[in-house]
C-alpha cells in the first residue's frame, strides 16, 4: 500500500533541489575517471579547504564518538568576535541552507508570505511550499539587480520575510549601501530582512548589512562557509542577527545541528584570512580571463560579483550537455526559466583553460 495519501499534499507538491551533477555520477555515466572530470557546476571553491581546517578535522576525527558542543560556543564566540556582536546574536548551522530553513521556520506558515528576487536562490520558493506560505516572486531590474522598490511595494501585511541575496546567484549582481540603506528605511517593522551573503568576500565593495543588526532592525544576515572558506563538504554556515531572532531560531534548531567536525573545521577556516585572500584573488583574475573570452566571441554574459558567471550560449542545454561529454559539468539554468543560458563556477587556471577550449568548440558546433 502506498503512504502518499497520508503524507502531506504539500511535500508531495515539493520539487526536491536539484544540485550541480556530481562528478562520481558522471564518471560512472560516461565510463571516465573521477579525476579526469571538471565540476564547474556549484559554486565551490577549487582551491580546496584551508590546510589548517583540514588539519584540524583530522585532529577531531578522533572524538566523532562523543556528540558535537550543542552549542557551538567556541566557533560562535569566534564569530562574535570577529564581528563585532554579543554571543546570544549568533547561530550556527549545516551550511546556510540550514540557516534559510531555521528563518522561514520562525515565521511562515499558512498565510505568510516571503518576497524574493526571481533570480535568487531556489530555496526560498522551496521553504515556502514546505510551510504552506506564499512566494512573492518579483522580477530583477532589466540589469539583473534586485529592484528593491520593487520588493517593498510587494510587501504586505501578510509578508513575514524579505530575501535579499547579495551577491545573487544564479546572475552574480549585488545592490550596494545606498540602495540597501534606502531599503532598510521603508521596511515595516513586522518584516525581517534576510541578506543572504554566501557571496560576499567576492564583491567589491561589500555593503555593510550588520549595521541593520546593530541599529536593533529585525534583520538576519547569513554567511557560508562553503564559497570563499571551501567547506562545502562539511555543511557550516551561521547566522548574525538579534538576540531575540536568534533566540527564536536556536528555539526550532535541532540540538547538535553543527557536527564537531564542521564546527572544527569553521573556527580554523576563520584563522586562515590567507586562504580566503588567495580564493578571492584566483576568482577575480580568473574571472577576467573568462570575460575577456566571452567579449572575443561576441557571447553575453552578465558581469558577476561572485564566484560564478552567467553566460548566454544560445541554448543551455546543447551546450550542458556537449561539455558533459568532454568532461567539463557546467550548470544549466533551465530551473530559472534560463534556457539560453549555463552558469560556470570560477575554477584553477587549468580547470579554466579546459572549460573555455570545450566551451569554444561546443558554441562553435
Ligand atoms: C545564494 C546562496 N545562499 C545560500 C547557499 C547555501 O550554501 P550552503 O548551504 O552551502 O552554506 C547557496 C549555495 O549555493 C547560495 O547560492
Amino acid at each position: 500500500m502506498s503512504i502518499l495519501p497520508y503524507v502531506h499534499n504539500y511535500v508531495q507538491e515539493i520539487q526536491a533541489y536539484k544540485p550541480g551533477k556530481p562528478i562520481s555520477e558522471t564518471a560512472r555515466e560516461l565510463h571516465m575517471k573521477p579525476e579526469d572530470i571538471v565540476k564547474l557546476a556549484s559554486n565551490e571553491n577549487p582551491l580546496g579547504a584551508s590546510p589548517r581546517a583540514v588539519q584540524a578535522m583530522q585532529l577531531a576525527a578522533q572524538d566523532v564518538n562523543l556528540y558535537p558542543d550543542g552549542a557551538s560556543y567556541e566557533l560562535r564566540t569566534k564569530i562574535a568576535q570577529i564581528f563585532g556582536v554579543d554571543f546570544e546574536q549568533t547561530v550556527v548551522g549545516s551550511g546556510s541552507s540550514e540557516l534559510i530553513e531555521l528563518v522561514c521556520h520562525t515565521c511562515l506558515g499558512p498565510g505568510a508570505e516571503l518576497v524574493a528576487a526571481r533570480y535568487s536562490f531556489t530555496m526560498y520558493p522551496l521553504m515556502c511550499k514546505l510551510f504552506g506560505a506564499e512566494f512573492v516572486e518579483v522580477e530583477n531590474k532589466p540589469d539583473w539587480t534586485h529592484d528593491l522598490q520593487a520588493m517593498l511595494r510587494a510587501i504586505t501585511p501578510r509578508t513575514r520575510v524579505v530575501f535579499v541575496t547579495n551577491p545573487t546567484n544564479p546572475v552574480g549582481t549585488m545592490v550596494q549601501q545606498g540602495e540597501l540603506d534606502d531599503f532598510m528605511a521603508e521596511v515595516p517593522e513586522h518584516v525581517m530582512v534576510a541578506f543572504d551573503e554566501a557571496y560576499i568576500h567576492f564583491a567589491d565593495p561589500q555593503p555593510d548589512t550588520l549595521r541593520y543588526v546593530r541599529a536593533g532592525k529585525n534583520v538576519v544576515v547569513l554567511r557560508t562557509f562553503s564559497k570563499a572558506y571551501g567547506l562545502a563538504g562539511v555543511r557550516a554556515g551561521f547566522a548574525i542577527t538579534t538576540s531575540e531572532i536568534a533566540g527564536m531560531l536556536h528555539k526550532v534548531r535541532s540540538p547538535f545541528n553543527m557536527s564537531n567536525l564542521a564546527q572544527t573545521a569553521a573556527l580554523a577556516a576563520l584563522d586562515d584570512e590567507q586562504h580566503v585572500l588567495n580564493s578571492v584573488s584566483l576568482v577575480r583574475a580568473e574571472m577576467r580571463r573568462y570575460e575577456e573570452a566571452f567579449q572575443t566571441w561576441g557571447v553575453p554574459f552578465v558581469p558577476s560579483q561572485g564566484n560564478f558567471v552567467l553566460v548566454n550560449v544560445g541554448n543551455g542545454q546543447r551546450i550542458f550537455h556537449e561539455c558533459l561529454k568532454r568532461g567539463v559539468i557546467l550548470r544549466p539554468m533551465d530551473g530559472y526559466g534560463l534556457h539560453e543560458y549555463v552558469r560556470i563556477t570560477i575554477g584553477t587556471p587549468e580547470q579554466n583553460d579546459r572549460c573555455l577550449r570545450v566551451l569554444q568548440a561546443a558554441l562553435e558546433r
